[in-house]
Protein backbone atom coordinates (compact mmCIF):
# COMPACT_ATOMS: atom_id res chain seq x y z
CA UNK A 1 0.00 0.00 0.00
CA UNK A 2 1.42 3.50 -0.77
CA UNK A 3 2.15 5.70 2.16
CA UNK A 4 1.79 9.24 1.38
CA UNK A 5 3.03 11.68 4.63
CA UNK A 6 1.77 15.10 5.38
CA UNK A 7 4.27 16.58 7.55
CA UNK A 8 1.88 19.55 9.68
CA UNK A 9 4.92 20.94 11.57
CA UNK A 10 6.84 21.82 8.49
CA UNK A 11 5.32 24.46 5.42
CA UNK A 12 7.20 26.28 3.17
CA UNK A 13 4.60 29.23 3.22
CA UNK A 14 1.43 30.63 2.40
CA UNK A 15 -0.38 29.39 -0.56
CA UNK A 16 -0.73 33.17 -2.68
CA UNK A 17 -4.21 32.51 -4.32
CA UNK A 18 -2.97 34.02 -7.31
CA UNK A 19 -1.60 30.42 -7.85
CA UNK A 20 -5.00 29.79 -9.10
CA UNK A 21 -5.25 32.57 -11.34
CA UNK A 22 -7.00 32.55 -14.94
CA UNK A 23 -5.49 34.37 -18.63
CA UNK A 24 -8.60 35.51 -21.02
CA UNK A 25 -6.86 37.00 -24.53
CA UNK A 26 -8.40 38.35 -27.48
CA UNK A 27 -8.35 34.82 -29.22
CA UNK A 28 -10.96 33.03 -31.03
CA UNK A 29 -13.75 31.99 -28.70
CA UNK A 30 -12.47 33.52 -25.48
CA UNK A 31 -13.64 36.85 -24.82
CA UNK A 32 -16.30 36.72 -27.88
CA UNK A 33 -19.07 34.69 -27.48
CA UNK A 34 -16.90 32.65 -24.49
CA UNK A 35 -17.12 35.35 -21.61
CA UNK A 36 -18.95 38.67 -23.28
CA UNK A 37 -21.78 38.27 -25.69
CA UNK A 38 -23.01 42.32 -24.97
CA UNK A 39 -26.22 43.58 -23.79
CA UNK A 40 -28.52 42.94 -26.83
CA UNK A 41 -27.77 39.05 -27.33
CA UNK A 42 -30.52 36.67 -26.60
CA UNK A 43 -27.82 34.96 -24.46
CA UNK A 44 -28.66 35.83 -20.83
CA UNK A 45 -26.15 38.32 -19.83
CA UNK A 46 -25.33 40.97 -16.86
CA UNK A 47 -24.10 44.50 -18.84
CA UNK A 48 -22.87 41.99 -21.17
CA UNK A 49 -21.22 39.06 -19.43
CA UNK A 50 -22.60 35.85 -19.71
CA UNK A 51 -24.94 34.64 -16.89
CA UNK A 52 -23.93 31.08 -17.44
CA UNK A 53 -20.18 31.04 -17.60
CA UNK A 54 -19.55 34.28 -14.79
CA UNK A 55 -21.94 31.86 -12.39
CA UNK A 56 -20.23 28.95 -12.99
CA UNK A 57 -16.68 30.79 -12.76
CA UNK A 58 -17.77 32.40 -9.40
CA UNK A 59 -17.87 28.93 -7.74
CA UNK A 60 -13.88 28.06 -8.35
CA UNK A 61 -13.41 31.60 -6.69
CA UNK A 62 -11.19 32.73 -9.24
CA UNK A 63 -8.49 35.18 -7.41
CA UNK A 64 -6.67 37.34 -10.41
CA UNK A 65 -7.70 37.62 -13.88
CA UNK A 66 -4.70 38.31 -17.00
CA UNK A 67 -5.96 40.21 -20.13
CA UNK A 68 -5.78 41.45 -22.98
CA UNK A 69 -3.45 38.48 -24.07
CA UNK A 70 -0.59 36.78 -24.32
CA UNK A 71 0.56 37.83 -28.21
CA UNK A 72 -2.40 40.28 -28.38
CA UNK A 73 -1.45 42.55 -26.02
CA UNK A 74 1.77 43.37 -28.08
CA UNK A 75 -0.58 44.73 -30.96
CA UNK A 76 -2.97 46.32 -28.39
CA UNK A 77 -3.67 49.72 -28.39
CA UNK A 78 -5.75 50.37 -24.67
CA UNK A 79 -7.71 53.71 -26.55
CA UNK A 80 -9.27 51.96 -28.83
CA UNK A 81 -11.20 50.03 -26.56
CA UNK A 82 -12.87 52.68 -24.39
CA UNK A 83 -15.86 55.72 -25.26
CA UNK A 84 -18.90 54.46 -26.93
CA UNK A 85 -18.40 51.47 -28.58
CA UNK A 86 -20.29 52.69 -31.75
CA UNK A 87 -17.25 54.80 -32.41
CA UNK A 88 -14.41 52.21 -31.45
CA UNK A 89 -11.95 51.10 -33.71
CA UNK A 90 -12.46 48.07 -35.65
CA UNK A 91 -8.96 46.11 -36.44
CA UNK A 92 -7.36 43.43 -37.04
CA UNK A 93 -6.72 40.23 -34.46
CA UNK A 94 -3.29 40.04 -36.80
CA UNK A 95 -2.20 37.18 -33.94
CA UNK A 96 -5.34 35.16 -33.98
CA UNK A 97 -6.92 33.70 -37.27
CA UNK A 98 -6.53 37.71 -38.90
CA UNK A 99 -10.26 37.98 -37.79
CA UNK A 100 -11.67 41.73 -37.54
CA UNK A 101 -11.55 43.19 -33.79
CA UNK A 102 -14.61 45.49 -32.98
CA UNK A 103 -13.10 46.39 -29.84
CA UNK A 104 -16.42 46.37 -27.96
CA UNK A 105 -14.70 45.09 -25.20
CA UNK A 106 -12.17 46.84 -23.57
CA UNK A 107 -11.19 48.10 -20.07
CA UNK A 108 -14.13 49.22 -18.75
CA UNK A 109 -15.32 45.75 -20.24
CA UNK A 110 -12.72 43.94 -18.52
CA UNK A 111 -13.18 45.59 -15.32
CA UNK A 112 -16.91 45.19 -15.03
CA UNK A 113 -16.07 41.16 -15.99
CA UNK A 114 -13.11 41.15 -12.88
CA UNK A 115 -16.11 43.28 -10.41
CA UNK A 116 -18.69 40.28 -11.56
CA UNK A 117 -16.11 37.75 -11.28
CA UNK A 118 -14.94 39.42 -7.58
CA UNK A 119 -11.32 39.38 -8.60
CA UNK A 120 -8.10 41.29 -9.36
CA UNK A 121 -7.25 42.72 -12.76
CA UNK A 122 -3.74 41.89 -14.54
CA UNK A 123 -3.37 43.99 -17.20
CA UNK A 124 -0.61 42.88 -19.85
CA UNK A 125 0.80 46.55 -21.36
CA UNK A 126 1.71 46.77 -25.01
CA UNK A 127 5.52 46.85 -25.24
CA UNK A 128 6.25 45.50 -28.20
CA UNK A 129 4.26 47.84 -30.54
CA UNK A 130 3.09 50.56 -28.03
CA UNK A 131 5.13 53.61 -26.52
CA UNK A 132 6.10 54.03 -22.78
CA UNK A 133 3.98 57.52 -22.86
CA UNK A 134 0.39 54.95 -24.27
CA UNK A 135 1.38 52.33 -21.03
CA UNK A 136 2.08 54.97 -18.50
CA UNK A 137 -0.94 56.88 -19.70
CA UNK A 138 -3.37 53.51 -19.18
CA UNK A 139 -1.91 53.12 -15.52
CA UNK A 140 -2.92 57.20 -15.08
CA UNK A 141 -6.33 56.05 -16.52
CA UNK A 142 -7.08 53.17 -14.38
CA UNK A 143 -5.69 54.27 -11.19
CA UNK A 144 -5.42 57.85 -10.43
CA UNK A 145 -8.20 59.05 -8.18
CA UNK A 146 -7.36 62.80 -8.46
CA UNK A 147 -7.59 65.66 -11.30
CA UNK A 148 -5.17 64.23 -14.56
CA UNK A 149 -5.92 64.10 -18.14
CA UNK A 150 -6.44 60.82 -18.22
CA UNK A 151 -8.53 60.32 -15.18
CA UNK A 152 -10.51 62.98 -16.85
CA UNK A 153 -10.47 60.74 -19.74
CA UNK A 154 -11.88 58.12 -17.43
CA UNK A 155 -14.75 60.12 -15.75
CA UNK A 156 -16.02 61.33 -19.09
CA UNK A 157 -16.45 57.75 -20.02
CA UNK A 158 -18.48 56.65 -17.24
CA UNK A 159 -16.39 55.59 -14.62
CA UNK A 160 -16.13 58.30 -11.59
CA UNK A 161 -13.87 56.03 -8.82
CA UNK A 162 -10.44 54.51 -9.52
CA UNK A 163 -10.46 51.05 -10.89
CA UNK A 164 -6.77 50.53 -8.59
CA UNK A 165 -5.47 48.05 -11.29
CA UNK A 166 -2.51 46.07 -9.18
CA UNK A 167 -0.99 43.89 -11.45
CA UNK A 168 0.63 45.22 -14.80
CA UNK A 169 2.76 42.92 -16.41
CA UNK A 170 5.26 44.52 -18.64
CA UNK A 171 5.31 43.24 -22.05
CA UNK A 172 4.33 39.23 -22.96
CA UNK A 173 6.95 36.67 -24.58
CA UNK A 174 9.53 39.49 -25.00
CA UNK A 175 11.68 37.16 -26.80
CA UNK A 176 8.80 35.88 -29.74
CA UNK A 177 5.58 37.22 -30.42
CA UNK A 178 6.11 40.50 -28.09
CA UNK A 179 9.27 41.60 -30.28
CA UNK A 180 11.57 39.18 -30.89
CA UNK A 181 14.05 41.06 -28.24
CA UNK A 182 16.95 39.37 -26.95
CA UNK A 183 17.36 39.33 -23.20
CA UNK A 184 19.31 42.72 -23.07
CA UNK A 185 17.26 44.54 -25.10
CA UNK A 186 14.39 43.84 -23.38
CA UNK A 187 15.64 44.13 -20.04
CA UNK A 188 16.63 47.87 -20.47
CA UNK A 189 13.22 48.58 -21.86
CA UNK A 190 11.72 46.85 -18.75
CA UNK A 191 13.63 49.48 -16.59
CA UNK A 192 12.52 52.19 -19.40
CA UNK A 193 8.27 51.15 -18.47
CA UNK A 194 8.69 50.42 -15.19
CA UNK A 195 9.81 53.75 -14.45
CA UNK A 196 6.87 55.78 -15.91
CA UNK A 197 4.39 53.73 -14.72
CA UNK A 198 2.88 55.55 -11.43
CA UNK A 199 2.09 54.69 -7.82
CA UNK A 200 -1.22 56.86 -7.79
CA UNK A 201 -2.63 56.42 -4.09
CA UNK A 202 0.00 55.00 -1.03
CA UNK A 203 -2.55 52.11 -0.57
CA UNK A 204 -2.80 50.77 -3.94
CA UNK A 205 0.53 50.46 -4.88
CA UNK A 206 1.02 48.63 -8.56
CA UNK A 207 2.56 45.31 -9.00
CA UNK A 208 4.99 44.98 -11.52
CA UNK A 209 5.90 41.61 -13.33
CA UNK A 210 8.25 41.48 -16.12
CA UNK A 211 7.93 39.73 -19.52
CA UNK A 212 9.75 35.91 -18.51
CA UNK A 213 11.60 33.25 -19.60
CA UNK A 214 10.41 30.46 -22.63
CA UNK A 215 10.59 27.23 -20.95
CA UNK A 216 14.41 26.67 -19.57
CA UNK A 217 15.92 30.06 -20.80
CA UNK A 218 17.86 30.45 -17.80
CA UNK A 219 20.07 33.48 -20.08
CA UNK A 220 16.88 35.48 -20.27
CA UNK A 221 15.33 35.07 -16.19
CA UNK A 222 19.00 36.01 -15.36
CA UNK A 223 19.38 38.83 -17.53
CA UNK A 224 16.33 40.75 -16.07
CA UNK A 225 17.07 40.31 -12.97
CA UNK A 226 20.63 41.20 -12.99
CA UNK A 227 19.41 44.60 -15.11
CA UNK A 228 16.51 45.26 -14.15
CA UNK A 229 15.39 43.01 -11.11
CA UNK A 230 15.44 46.63 -8.90
CA UNK A 231 12.52 47.77 -10.83
CA UNK A 232 10.38 44.57 -10.55
CA UNK A 233 8.26 42.46 -8.57
CA UNK A 234 7.87 39.55 -10.15
CA UNK A 235 9.02 37.97 -13.45
CA UNK A 236 6.80 35.79 -15.67
CA UNK A 237 7.72 32.11 -16.91
CA UNK A 238 5.66 30.57 -19.54
CA UNK A 239 5.18 26.76 -20.10
CA UNK A 240 2.80 25.01 -22.17
CA UNK A 241 2.61 20.57 -22.17
CA UNK A 242 2.76 19.52 -26.16
CA UNK A 243 2.14 15.61 -26.09
CA UNK A 244 4.62 16.13 -29.57
CA UNK A 245 7.34 19.09 -29.32
CA UNK A 246 6.31 19.32 -33.42
CA UNK A 247 3.97 22.99 -33.60
CA UNK A 248 2.18 21.20 -36.58
CA UNK A 249 1.45 17.71 -35.23
CA UNK A 250 0.93 18.62 -31.33
CA UNK A 251 -1.84 15.39 -30.91
CA UNK A 252 -5.38 15.49 -30.65
CA UNK A 253 -6.70 16.22 -27.58
CA UNK A 254 -9.34 13.24 -27.15
CA UNK A 255 -7.87 10.74 -29.40
CA UNK A 256 -4.18 9.36 -28.19
CA UNK A 257 -2.21 6.71 -26.97
CA UNK A 258 -1.59 5.22 -23.65
CA UNK A 259 2.22 6.32 -24.52
CA UNK A 260 1.11 10.12 -25.03
CA UNK A 261 -1.23 10.14 -22.06
CA UNK A 262 1.98 9.23 -20.31
CA UNK A 263 4.30 11.43 -22.01
CA UNK A 264 1.91 14.29 -21.46
CA UNK A 265 2.07 13.79 -17.72
CA UNK A 266 5.91 13.21 -18.15
CA UNK A 267 6.31 16.50 -19.99
CA UNK A 268 4.27 18.37 -16.98
CA UNK A 269 6.03 16.87 -14.33
CA UNK A 270 9.11 19.11 -15.90
CA UNK A 271 7.22 22.44 -14.68
CA UNK A 272 8.75 21.58 -11.37
CA UNK A 273 12.52 21.92 -12.45
CA UNK A 274 11.68 24.69 -14.33
CA UNK A 275 10.32 26.21 -11.26
CA UNK A 276 13.17 25.21 -9.13
CA UNK A 277 15.68 26.76 -11.39
CA UNK A 278 14.24 29.94 -12.22
CA UNK A 279 13.47 30.41 -8.57
CA UNK A 280 16.97 29.66 -7.92
CA UNK A 281 18.54 32.58 -10.32
CA UNK A 282 15.71 35.09 -9.29
CA UNK A 283 17.01 34.61 -5.44
CA UNK A 284 20.71 34.68 -6.65
CA UNK A 285 20.06 37.69 -8.53
CA UNK A 286 17.81 39.56 -6.85
CA UNK A 287 20.09 41.34 -4.14
CA UNK A 288 18.00 40.84 -1.53
CA UNK A 289 14.20 41.77 -2.79
CA UNK A 290 12.14 39.55 -2.61
CA UNK A 291 10.65 39.03 -6.53
CA UNK A 292 8.39 36.15 -7.37
CA UNK A 293 7.51 34.08 -10.49
CA UNK A 294 4.49 34.47 -11.91
CA UNK A 295 3.83 31.55 -14.09
CA UNK A 296 1.25 32.93 -15.84
CA UNK A 297 1.11 31.01 -19.05
CA UNK A 298 0.58 27.21 -18.30
CA UNK A 299 -1.54 24.73 -19.37
CA UNK A 300 -1.91 21.66 -22.64
CA UNK A 301 -1.63 22.68 -25.54
CA UNK A 302 -3.11 20.27 -28.83
CA UNK A 303 -4.17 20.33 -32.03
CA UNK A 304 -7.36 22.03 -32.77
CA UNK A 305 -10.40 20.46 -32.78
CA UNK A 306 -10.95 19.14 -36.30
CA UNK A 307 -13.45 21.41 -38.50
CA UNK A 308 -12.48 24.50 -36.12
CA UNK A 309 -10.51 27.55 -37.30
CA UNK A 310 -6.84 26.96 -36.29
CA UNK A 311 -6.02 30.12 -35.09
CA UNK A 312 -8.56 29.84 -32.28
CA UNK A 313 -6.60 27.00 -30.77
CA UNK A 314 -10.13 25.37 -29.77
CA UNK A 315 -9.60 22.19 -27.96
CA UNK A 316 -11.56 19.72 -25.47
CA UNK A 317 -10.79 18.71 -22.23
CA UNK A 318 -10.59 15.25 -20.50
CA UNK A 319 -9.10 13.31 -17.63
CA UNK A 320 -5.65 13.48 -18.84
CA UNK A 321 -6.16 17.25 -18.57
CA UNK A 322 -7.51 17.03 -15.10
CA UNK A 323 -4.12 15.22 -13.95
CA UNK A 324 -1.88 17.80 -15.92
CA UNK A 325 -3.89 20.59 -13.65
CA UNK A 326 -3.39 18.67 -10.43
CA UNK A 327 0.10 18.14 -11.08
CA UNK A 328 1.03 21.39 -11.64
CA UNK A 329 -1.35 22.88 -9.05
CA UNK A 330 0.68 20.94 -6.65
CA UNK A 331 4.04 21.47 -8.42
CA UNK A 332 2.83 25.61 -7.54
CA UNK A 333 1.73 25.00 -4.05
CA UNK A 334 4.61 23.04 -2.84
CA UNK A 335 6.88 26.10 -4.02
CA UNK A 336 4.53 28.85 -3.07
CA UNK A 337 7.54 30.39 -1.42
CA UNK A 338 8.45 31.57 -4.75
CA UNK A 339 5.47 30.90 -7.10
CA UNK A 340 3.71 34.14 -6.09
CA UNK A 341 0.70 33.88 -9.04
CA UNK A 342 0.10 31.26 -11.96
CA UNK A 343 -2.67 31.78 -14.47
CA UNK A 344 -3.95 28.78 -16.86
CA UNK A 345 -4.54 29.45 -20.53
CA UNK A 346 -6.94 29.68 -20.93
CA UNK A 347 -10.15 30.57 -19.12
CA UNK A 348 -13.02 29.83 -21.97
CA UNK A 349 -12.84 28.43 -25.03
CA UNK A 350 -9.40 28.59 -25.90
CA UNK A 351 -6.48 25.82 -25.15
CA UNK A 352 -6.74 23.88 -21.50
CA UNK A 353 -10.64 25.79 -20.67
CA UNK A 354 -12.38 25.54 -17.63
CA UNK A 355 -15.33 26.08 -19.85
CA UNK A 356 -16.44 25.53 -23.38
CA UNK A 357 -19.53 27.40 -25.32
CA UNK A 358 -21.88 26.85 -28.26
CA UNK A 359 -24.41 29.46 -28.73
CA UNK A 360 -26.34 29.39 -25.60
CA UNK A 361 -25.13 26.16 -23.99
CA UNK A 362 -21.69 25.65 -21.86
CA UNK A 363 -20.12 22.48 -20.05
CA UNK A 364 -18.06 22.56 -17.31
CA UNK A 365 -14.68 20.65 -18.18
CA UNK A 366 -12.39 18.26 -15.99
CA UNK A 367 -10.43 20.81 -15.51
CA UNK A 368 -13.23 23.35 -13.91
CA UNK A 369 -13.94 20.25 -11.44
CA UNK A 370 -10.24 19.98 -10.79
CA UNK A 371 -9.84 23.86 -9.28
CA UNK A 372 -13.21 23.35 -7.98
CA UNK A 373 -11.68 20.76 -5.95
CA UNK A 374 -8.72 22.99 -5.30
CA UNK A 375 -10.25 25.81 -4.22
CA UNK A 376 -9.51 25.59 -0.48
CA UNK A 377 -5.87 25.49 -0.73
CA UNK A 378 -6.09 29.40 -1.94
CA UNK A 379 -4.63 31.02 1.17
CA UNK A 380 -3.95 28.12 2.91
CA UNK A 381 -0.53 27.22 4.88
CA UNK A 382 1.12 25.03 2.35
CA UNK A 383 2.48 21.62 4.44
CA UNK A 384 5.18 19.53 3.39
CA UNK A 385 4.15 16.22 1.65
CA UNK A 386 5.98 12.86 0.25
CA UNK A 387 4.33 10.31 -1.91
CA UNK A 388 5.81 7.19 -1.22
CA UNK A 389 5.14 5.85 -4.61
CA UNK A 390 6.26 3.58 -7.33
CA UNK A 391 7.82 4.62 -11.00
CA UNK A 392 5.70 3.86 -14.02
CA UNK A 393 7.75 3.52 -17.24
CA UNK A 394 10.62 4.64 -18.29
CA UNK A 395 12.70 7.41 -20.02
CA UNK A 396 9.85 9.89 -21.53
CA UNK A 397 6.84 8.39 -20.43
CA UNK A 398 8.20 8.08 -16.59
CA UNK A 399 5.61 9.19 -14.04
CA UNK A 400 5.21 8.62 -9.96
CA UNK A 401 2.09 6.47 -9.16
CA UNK A 402 0.78 9.52 -7.14
CA UNK A 403 1.29 13.26 -6.86
CA UNK A 404 0.59 14.85 -4.04
CA UNK A 405 -0.05 18.81 -2.16
CA UNK A 406 -1.40 19.52 1.13
CA UNK A 407 -2.20 22.72 3.03
CA UNK A 408 -3.69 23.75 6.16
CA UNK A 409 -6.58 26.46 6.37
CA UNK A 410 -7.13 29.06 8.82
CA UNK A 411 -9.53 26.88 10.49
CA UNK A 412 -7.32 24.14 10.80
CA UNK A 413 -8.77 22.02 7.81
CA UNK A 414 -5.83 20.45 6.25
CA UNK A 415 -6.95 19.78 2.43
CA UNK A 416 -4.70 17.24 0.68
CA UNK A 417 -5.66 16.76 -2.91
CA UNK A 418 -3.72 13.28 -4.47
CA UNK A 419 -3.27 12.37 -8.32
CA UNK A 420 -3.19 8.99 -9.41
CA UNK A 421 -1.69 8.79 -12.50
CA UNK A 422 -1.92 5.03 -13.49
CA UNK A 423 -4.63 4.94 -16.21
CA UNK A 424 -4.98 1.08 -15.12
CA UNK A 425 -4.67 0.56 -11.56
CA UNK A 426 -6.48 1.88 -8.65
CA UNK A 427 -4.29 2.44 -5.29
CA UNK A 428 -5.51 1.80 -1.35
CA UNK A 429 -3.46 4.66 -0.48
CA UNK A 430 -2.33 5.11 3.29
CA UNK A 431 -2.75 9.14 4.53
CA UNK A 432 -0.24 9.43 7.30
CA UNK A 433 -0.69 13.11 9.46
CA UNK A 434 2.35 13.27 11.13
CA UNK A 435 1.30 16.05 14.07
CA UNK A 436 -1.82 16.31 13.90
CA UNK A 437 -5.28 13.55 14.72
CA UNK A 438 -8.21 13.61 12.66
CA UNK A 439 -11.62 13.50 14.28
CA UNK A 440 -12.96 13.83 10.43
CA UNK A 441 -12.30 13.02 6.73
CA UNK A 442 -14.49 13.66 3.63
CA UNK A 443 -13.61 12.78 0.10
CA UNK A 444 -14.40 13.77 -3.64
CA UNK A 445 -13.06 12.31 -6.92
CA UNK A 446 -12.94 13.12 -10.73
CA UNK A 447 -12.19 9.94 -12.19
CA UNK A 448 -12.60 7.88 -15.69
CA UNK A 449 -11.15 6.27 -18.47
CA UNK A 450 -8.05 9.06 -19.61
CA UNK A 451 -9.90 10.16 -22.50
CA UNK A 452 -13.31 10.91 -20.87
CA UNK A 453 -14.61 14.09 -21.35
CA UNK A 454 -17.73 16.01 -21.25
CA UNK A 455 -19.89 17.44 -24.25
CA UNK A 456 -22.79 19.53 -24.90
CA UNK A 457 -24.88 16.35 -25.32
CA UNK A 458 -23.04 14.48 -22.30
CA UNK A 459 -21.78 17.71 -20.19
CA UNK A 460 -21.81 15.11 -16.77
CA UNK A 461 -19.58 12.23 -18.12
CA UNK A 462 -16.88 13.96 -15.78
CA UNK A 463 -18.12 15.26 -12.36
CA UNK A 464 -17.00 14.86 -8.64
CA UNK A 465 -18.15 12.22 -6.92
CA UNK A 466 -17.93 11.33 -3.33
CA UNK A 467 -14.97 9.09 -2.21
CA UNK A 468 -15.28 6.90 1.30
CA UNK A 469 -11.92 7.68 3.49
CA UNK A 470 -11.52 5.71 6.72
CA UNK A 471 -10.21 7.32 9.79
CA UNK A 472 -7.06 5.11 11.00
CA UNK A 473 -4.69 6.03 14.20
CA UNK A 474 -2.61 7.81 12.32
CA UNK A 475 -4.38 9.04 9.19
CA UNK A 476 -6.86 7.97 6.91
CA UNK A 477 -7.11 5.49 3.94
CA UNK A 478 -8.61 5.54 0.93
CA UNK A 479 -8.78 3.36 -2.44
CA UNK A 480 -7.40 6.36 -5.75
CA UNK A 481 -9.07 5.05 -8.62
CA UNK A 482 -6.90 4.84 -11.93
CA UNK A 483 -6.54 7.79 -13.00
CA UNK A 484 -8.10 10.05 -10.61
CA UNK A 485 -7.44 13.48 -8.96
CA UNK A 486 -9.12 13.45 -5.34
CA UNK A 487 -9.53 15.90 -2.77
CA UNK A 488 -9.61 14.84 1.06
CA UNK A 489 -10.87 17.70 4.16
CA UNK A 490 -9.58 16.67 7.32
CA UNK A 491 -10.75 17.71 10.41
CA UNK A 492 -8.78 17.95 13.31
CA UNK A 493 -9.61 16.81 16.80
O1 LIG B 1 -2.03 31.36 -24.97
C1 LIG B 1 -1.79 31.44 -26.34
C2 LIG B 1 -0.51 32.17 -26.66
O2 LIG B 1 0.58 31.42 -26.19
C3 LIG B 1 -0.31 33.51 -26.03
O3 LIG B 1 -0.93 34.53 -26.74
C4 LIG B 1 1.17 33.69 -26.07
O4 LIG B 1 1.66 34.50 -25.03
C5 LIG B 1 1.70 32.26 -25.99
O5 LIG B 1 2.65 32.00 -26.95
Amino acid sequence: MPCIFINTNRSVGTINPNIYGQFSEHLGRCIYQGLYVGEDSDIPNVNGMRVDVVNALKKIHIPVLRWPGGCFADTYHWRDGIGPQSQRKTIVNTNWGGVSEDNSFGTHEFMELARQLGCEAYFSGNVGSGTVQEFSDWVEYCNMGGVSPMASLRRENGREEPYNVKYWGIGNEAWGCGGNMRAEYYADLCRQYSTYLRNYSPEHKIFKIASGANVDDYHWTRTVLERAGHVIDAVSLHYYTLPHQDWQHKGSATDFTGEEYYTTLHKTLRMEELVENHSRIIKQFAGGRSIGLAVDEWGTWYDVEPGTNPGFLYQQNTMRDALVAAINLNIFNNHCDTVCMANIAQMVNVLQAMILTEGSRMVLTPTYHVFALYAAHQGAQQLESYAETSILNHDEQAVPTLHVSASCAADGKILVTVANLDSARAAEAKVMLGGVKASGVTGTVLTGPAAAHNTFAAPDTVTPQPLQATLTADGFTATLPACSVAAFTVTPQ
